[in-house]
């Protein structure tokens, strides 16, 4: 039996948030933005919140699976921007489903976080423990940037993506991830600082820094190993992939990482221009858009393909 995605769901907040608006507010233009990523505009939140945004995609997602929420044994979210630090984003959306069952936890593996959090469920559904499982990928980036830094600030965007994976006769056909904690200072947010009264000098709250040129150096030689790795373990070429769903980061990564598999970029779907990068929500909002457009048919080779913060990264390929 196999891992397999019955389901997908998304939601991006109300709010669009243009490059001519951003340019309003601040020193940098659209021709900037978009020719160096690929984005023209992002969704960020007004009301919505990083458990609202999940909960939203969550009922996408068990309504296009076709499953209630008695049925759920297991809620994984991937965020590095849960609105609690306790309880945790995945304990929020059992309250919300009443998912009463359900083992529910967060995971921090930034924009590898969808990745990570469906290679979990996979052992736990691979091991007999649990029989379907709800894996989400949700952010509000937004809350941590520093608005006056222009250069990490137009990057992102809000948003939530979810998917049910249940036991099957197909599904999840291999995997790969990998972690560099001794990279990790080239993309950082601190958590909130020590305040007890023995401390003399609390120091201000931090926001996401990012040196862009080694994020991308680390990306463009990273993810087309990891491919290259996942593809042959399942006993295929890339050749036989029928689509590439990579971590939203930059239009430039995305073809740079088609060229160095020698892939057409018509198999690489993007969402960035209309959502910029929302880290562990990347891919499963793609992969949802992708569902709802009609693109996915039944044994149609997947990659999905996560990579950022810690460093981190996963890739799997997935028979759907
Ligand atoms: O999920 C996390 C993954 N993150 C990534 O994948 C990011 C990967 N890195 C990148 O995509 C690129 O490095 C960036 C898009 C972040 C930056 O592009 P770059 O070509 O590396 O630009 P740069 O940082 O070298 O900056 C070039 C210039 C600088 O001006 P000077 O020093 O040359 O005068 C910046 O001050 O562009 C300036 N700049 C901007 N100008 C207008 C930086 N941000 C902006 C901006 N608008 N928003």
């Amino acid at each position: 039996m196999k891992t397999r995605i019955i389901g997908t769901g998304s939601c991006l907040p109300d709010m669009v948030v243009t490059n001519d608006a951003l340019s309003a507010i601040m020193d940098t233009s659209d021709e900037w933005i978009s020719s160096r990523t690929g984005i023209r505009e992002r969704r960020l939140v007004k009301e919505e919140t990083t458990t609202s945004m999940s909960v939203a995609a969550a009922k996408r997602a068990m309504e296009n699976a076709g499953i209630t929420a008695q049925e759920i044994d297991l809620i994984i979210v991937g965020t590095i921007t849960g609105d609690y630090v306790t309880p945790s984003t995945a304990c929020q959306v059992q309250a919300a489903l009443g998912a009463g069952k359900a083992v529910a936890f967060d995971i921090n593996a930034a924009c590898s976080g969808f990745l990570f959090a469906l290679h979990i469920a996979d052992a736990y559904l691979k091991s007999g423990i649990y029989k379907t499982a709800l894996i989400l990928g949700a952010e509000t980036l937004s809350k941590i940037m520093n608005w006056n830094d222009r250069s990490t600030c137009v990057l992102f965007g809000d948003g939530a993506g979810a998917a049910v994976v249940r036991s099957e006769r197909t599904g999840l056909l291999a995997y790969d991830q990998g972690s560099d904690g001794a990279r990790g200072a080239v993309l950082t947010c601190r958590n909130r600082e020590n305040n007890n009264p023995y401390v003399k000098n609390p120091v201000e709250p931090d926001y996401t820094k990012m040196d862009g040129q080694e994020v991308y150096k680390f990306a463009v030689t990273t993810v087309p190993a990891s491919i290259k790795k996942v593809v042959e373990e399942a006993g295929l070429t890339i050749e036989d992939i029928d689509y590439f769903a990579l971590h939203q980061a930059n239009i430039r990564i995305i073809q740079s990482v088609a060229k160095r598999l020698k892939a057409p970029e018509t198999k690489f779907p993007t969402s960035l221009d209309h959502c910029g990068n929302i880290s562990a929500a990347s891919v499963p909002i793609l992969l949802d858009e992708m569902n709802r457009k009609g693109l996915l048919k039944p044994g149609m080779k997947i990659v999905l393909s996560g990579f950022g913060g810690g460093l981190t990264w996963g890739s799997a390929v997935l028979e759907w």
